[in-house]
């Protein structure tokens, strides 16, 4: 008779059935008359019971020789049973050992960062982390899905640039046929050139910093999803902003709720992520911070423990736009009502988690622009083509970027974003 193979995810559709599962050992356990053997095949993981009776001494045998990541394939029967996690269980009628793992490092203790980020290659077979990389691609296609949607063009920006976007200090500098480039920071100068083409665009792509610093939220490679509208003002992206991440955390919640349990995810503070988002102004900010009793002048930056401090204030994610202009980029349109102040946005996630969104209303006139790139100390020959856009039918537009890392960081509830990408680049680590 032939057996059909299936997927573990598929186990739903097989109940009573005879199949086949290919994988790996994930676990094991035995009370000695039935052996339990946790499969995992990429799709789930699935409790196999062997019992004595029911097989050949063979088979029974072999699970002395199955060690943790062992591949294998078995064959059995799918049953139903609530308490299994997944939902169903195969009672094993035969199975074949294809490939022994010999002491497989990962134990089923508990393993310090240091160890496991230089096997990281192996630990992403790991419950959380298979979980992790689930959430991510659940997310990657929601965001195409949310854009596609509403009638945005998704342009690819390039990776290999000839100038800096945000700020010159953390370019990733290399040589293109004897001149410089750097990696690409944020794909959104190339956003505004396409917005004024398509009308409604987005990029979604890795993007890098030379980020000198080692905390929590810092990748030195990370994935950014950039919107820009013509036509647009802070308003309406504000408005974008909080119906992206409220669908984002809906989608996930939605498909993604097995993951989120083997995560342990707290799903409450994620259910109350609806739309309206607080909106309060860098003003206003300072002074819940003050409040906090926090030491902070008007016209810093806010670090890690600040935007902590202020998205712990409210029960969904906190959007704080008008920020003072000299800590803005040199592309951010002035405040028409105060000159001090950029037309900025950035949305910080909540329960501490900080910011996930930045963006803004862009500067549209040409000779404000030519003033903030002498101001800024900016090389005006790498910008021409971008001054250009401010000469043949220039409007005003906007747009934000999104970081993916940060954004799993805080739907997943981990506590570093170096877990929320498949191989994490980090401050001076770039194995494996
Ligand atoms: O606030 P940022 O620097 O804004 C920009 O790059 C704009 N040019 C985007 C735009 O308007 N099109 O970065 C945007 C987001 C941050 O809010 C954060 O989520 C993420 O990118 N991000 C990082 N994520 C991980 N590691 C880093 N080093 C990051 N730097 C920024
Ligand atoms: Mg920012």
């Amino acid at each position: 008779m032939d057996i059909k193979r299936i997927y573990i995810d598929e186990a739903k559709d097989h109940i009573g059935e005879e199949v086949e599962l290919r994988g790996w050992l994930y676990n094991k356990r035995s009370s000695g008359k039935i052996h339990f053997i946790i499969l995992r095949d990429g799709s789930g993981f699935m409790q196999c019971v062997v019992v004595k009776s029911a097989v050949s001494d063979e088979v029974f045998e072999l699970y002395d020789e199955l060690t943790l990541e062992s591949s294998m394939i078995v064959r059995g029967k799918v049953r139903e049973d609530a308490r299994a996690p997944g939902g169903y269980e195969l009672d094993v009628s035969t199975m074949e050992l294809v490939h022994k793992a010999v002491d497989y490092p990962i134990t089923k203790k508990e393993h310090g960062i240091g160890f496991l980020l230089p096997i990281r290659h192996l630990w992403l077979r790991s419950r959380k982390q298979w979980a992790l990389m689930r959430i991510r691609a659940e997310l990657e296609s929601a965001i195409e899905d949310f854009f596609n949607n509403r009638g945005f063009v998704r342009i690819d920006a390039p990776i290999l640039t000839p100038a800096s976007v945000e700020g010159t200090t953390t370019l990733f500098e290399t040589d293109y046929f004897g001149e410089k480039a750097y990696l690409s920071q944020s794909g959104q100068l190339y956003m505004e050139a396409a917005c004024i083409a398509h009308g409604r665009v987005y990029c979604f792509g890795p993007t890098f910093r030379a980020e000198k610093s080692k905390t929590r939220r810092h990748l030195m490679e990370f994935w950014m999803v950039e919107p820009e509208i013509a036509w647009a003002v802070l308003d309406d992206i504000m408005k974008l902003a909080e119906d992206f991440v409220s669908y984002l955390v809906e989608r996930v919640l939605e498909r993604r709720k097995e993951e989120l349990k083997y995560l342990e995810r707290d799903l409450g503070p994620l259910e109350s992520v609806k739309p309206p988002f607080p909106r309060i102004s860098y003003t206003e900010a300072v002074e819940i911070l003050k409040e906090k009793g926090m030491q902070f002048e008007w016209g810093e930056d806010f670090g890690g423990d600040e935007e902590t401090v202020i998205s712990n204030s409210f029960d969904r994610p906190v959007i704080v736009h008008r920020y003072p202009a000299r800590i803005k980029a040199f592309y951010m349109k002035r405040d028409p009502e105060n000159q001090e102040l950029a037309l900025g946005m950035d949305m910080l996630a909540s329960e501490g988690y900080g910011e996930i969104i930045g963006g803004g209303q862009r500067e549209e006139d040409l000779s404000a622009l030519e003033k903030r790139l002498q101001e800024f100390n900016l090389p005006r020959e790498s910008y021409e083509w971008y001054l250009d856009l401010r000469r043949y039918g220039s409007v005003p537009h906007s747009g934000f970027g999104l970081g993916l890392e940060r954004t799993i960081a805080w739907i997943a509830g981990i506590p570093h974003v170096r877990e929320a990408i498949p191989f994490p680049r980090l401050l001076e680590k770039i194995y494996p």
